[in-house]
């Protein structure tokens, strides 16, 4: 087990935040979806208090992360793939990064413009980021779902991609962030 990438594939670190990070993310899409499709009620602000503070979670490990990755930069891909595809993937990780650091803001200046303070997880209080505005309230809302909205949809790309690296190329690139060998090196 090395926990620094390596030429061959990505450490236990690197591995790590990747797959808490993408099971975070499924979570907090899906309690999105449902807090704000609720009623006004005492339950819609408690699933919204849960998205709100495993938002911030999800941000400050997306930043650990990412200061991980500039001490550590990722194995490169491997020749076989086209150019084209390489740099299709560069951008799409440069991306990924961008939109779990502005989805998240967009969230924060949402609440806080909203009036909604994020307390997180009931142990601290967390400062707004603006003074309660009810026209900004409305245009973080529309931001914080367009920046969703891409997010999923670059998940969607990314994980199309990934399956076809594992199943129809079988060139070892999905199997550099598993944390275990395949049983065959395909
Ligand atoms: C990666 C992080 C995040 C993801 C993937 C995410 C995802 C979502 C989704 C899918 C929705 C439902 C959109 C809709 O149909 O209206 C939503 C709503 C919402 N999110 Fe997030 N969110 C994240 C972070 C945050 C953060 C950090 C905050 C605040 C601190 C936040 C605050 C809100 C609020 C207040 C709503 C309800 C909007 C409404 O009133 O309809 N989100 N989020």
């Amino acid at each position: 087990m090395r926990f620094r990438n390596s030429a061959e594939g990505y450490g236990i670190i690197a591995q790590a935040f990747h797959w808490i990070v993408a099971a975070l993310v499924f979570v907090q899409i899906g309690m999105g979806l449902y807090a704000a499709d609720l009623p006004v009620s005492l339950a819609r602000l408690q699933w919204l208090s849960r998205h709100k503070s495993l938002g911030l979670g999800i941000l400050a490990l997306v930043l650990l992360r990412f200061a991980w990755r500039s001490l550590n930069p990722p194995p490169a891909l491997p020749d076989s793939m086209p150019r084209w595809e390489r740099r299709a993937a560069v951008a799409t990780h440069r991306l990924f990064y961008v939109l779990l650091i502005l989805a998240p803001l967009a969230g924060w200046f949402h609440a806080s413009a909203a009036g909604l303070s994020v307390n997180w997880f009931g142990l601290m209080q967390v400062p707004d980021l603006v003074s309660k505005d009810r026209e900004l309230a409305e245009l973080f809302k529309l931001t914080h779902r367009v920046l969703v909205g891409l997010l999923a949809l670059l998940l969607v790309g990314h994980i199309g991609a990934a399956l076809h690296h594992a199943f129809l190329r079988r060139d070892g690139v999905m199997h550099r962030m598993l944390p275990w060998r395949p049983r065959r090196n395909v």
